[in-house]
């Protein structure tokens, strides 16, 4: 298959997946996964953004997120970084929709230009408001003070599921200028109790301020404050390999109402392994007590992909203690406190960033979910790839 084929494979109607999902639905049971087990398959792939001035005369794409829109679509975002692959430099957020699936895309628009500064925007980070239907997306301007002096957070929203955005708001004057670089990955709202409702969205600082922070809302996007932060050993210093450094994250919630933020573990302080922190108050607060080391997801320090979907914990990163090569995937039916020892290859060869979103509302989204990520043969800059997977469909 060459890489740029959209491949698929469509179950047959009388598949037992559906008729499982079928009976789920019609006796309207709080269905979790319709099977004991997972045994993923890639239904279709395909390139999202290829780097290397081939299309265009965009450099380089990296930092890729994914969402759902309220109206049941996807939306894909990344950095268009213009003149190099560099996490510097002037970039443009590149973004593009489909409305079936994830089978064809919308041409690529822009979102927000930086010109040409030398330390431009960094992504970022999506989150859908679902009593709203508000779409925010999240990044930084000069996170590296590269001639440049304050870092600011900015926010931009949509209300029309991600067609047209507002004009950025500076986010700044509300939460002050403290360097912040949300996700990358998406933000979450809140669905059970404390705090239902809240918008949550977890990034890193860096300098001074490393560590993992939240920013919270609970009026639906028209406020934000800065809520827990899980800082770097030791506080205010430069860090060095084997110093506490938790950065990139994703959070994700449990039924039971406690937020489990997955990050990248900077410095491999403990191991080469994810840092996991759990807050039990919609993040107001992230105790050093309640950190822990996740062994078995072994990560060569890097922003994985993490989702809470019908019961299940689904995870990916390049699984690999040193090189980001191997991009799997991992379930977990104990809400990610272990994980099962079988696990997905989604792709051998480098890859980098990943973030996982699904749909919800048809019979059949419960059994797919859809994960996009750095991929190539020799360097993780080379595409942005987004696949769709059947978790059941090698049952
Ligand atoms: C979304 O953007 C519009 C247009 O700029 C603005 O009027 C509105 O207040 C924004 N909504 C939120 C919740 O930020
Ligand atoms: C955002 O607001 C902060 C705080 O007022 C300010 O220092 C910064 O220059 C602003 N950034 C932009 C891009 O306007
Ligand atoms: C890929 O990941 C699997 C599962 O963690 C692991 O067993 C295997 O050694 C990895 N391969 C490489 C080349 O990193
Ligand atoms: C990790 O990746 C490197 C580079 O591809 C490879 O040489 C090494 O064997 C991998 N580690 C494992 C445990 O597979």
């Amino acid at each position: 298959m060459k890489e740029t084929d959209t491949a698929w494979r469509a179950l047959p109607a009388h598949s037992p997946v559906y008729l499982a999902l079928a009976l789920c639905a019609l006796l309207g049971c709080a269905c979790a996964a319709p099977y004991n087990q997972v045994s993923p398959v890639i239904t279709m792939e395909q390139l999202l953004w290829v780097s290397g001035r081939v299309i265009g005369a965009v450099d380089t794409y990296r930092i890729p997120l994914i969402t759902y829109t309220p109206r049941g679509h996807l939306l894909a975002f990344t950095e268009a970084r213009k003149y190099s692959s560099s996490d510097l430099g002037a970039k443009f957020i590149a973004t593009r929709r489909s409305q079936d699936g994830g089978y064809t895309w919308s041409a690529t628009s822009f979102i927000a230009d930086d010109g040409t500064v030398a330390d431009g925007l960094s992504l970022g980070a999506v989150v859908v408001d679902d009593e709203t239907k508000n779409i925010f997306l999240i990044y930084s301007l000069c996170a590296h003070y590269l001639k440049c002096s304050t870092a600011s957070i900015m926010i931009t929203n949509s209300s029309n599921d991600g067609v047209t955005w507002s004009p950025p708001r500076n986010l700044s004057r509300e939460v002050g200028t403290t360097m912040f670089e949300a996700g990358p990955g998406y933000g979450i709202q809140k669905k059970f109790s404390p705090s239902k409702g809240r918008l949550i969205v977890c990034g890193h600082g860096t300098l001074n301020e490393d560590g993992v922070f939240c920013l919270l809302s609970d009026d639906h996007g028209m406020h934000w404050r800065k809520g827990g932060k899980l800082q770097g050993l030791p506080f205010k210093q430069a860090k060095k390999m084997g110093d506490f450094t938790p950065d990139e994250c994703q959070p994700y919630e449990l039924p039971d109402g406690s937020v489990i933020i997955n990050a990248r573990n900077q410095y491999f302080y403990h191991c080469h392994c994810r840092i996991v922190v759990t807050s039990f108050d919609g993040c107001d607060s992230l105790p050093l007590e309640n950190v822990r080391f996740d062994e078995g997801l072994t990560d060569p320090a890097v922003a994985a992909g993490a989702l809470y979907k019908g019961g299940r914990v689904y995870f990916t990163n390049p699984s690999n203690a040193t090189h980001r090569v191997n991009l799997t995937l991992r379930w977990s039916f104990d809400s990610g406190n272990s994980w099962q020892s079988d696990s997905f290859q989604i792709w051998p060869a480098a890859s980098g960033y990943s973030c996982i979103t699904s749909l919800s509302g048809r019979v059949e989204d419960q059994e797919n979910i859809y994960v996009i990520y750095e991929k190539g043969r020799k360097d993780i800059t080379e595409s942005i790839a987004i696949v769709k997977i059947n978790l059941y469909g090698n049952l």
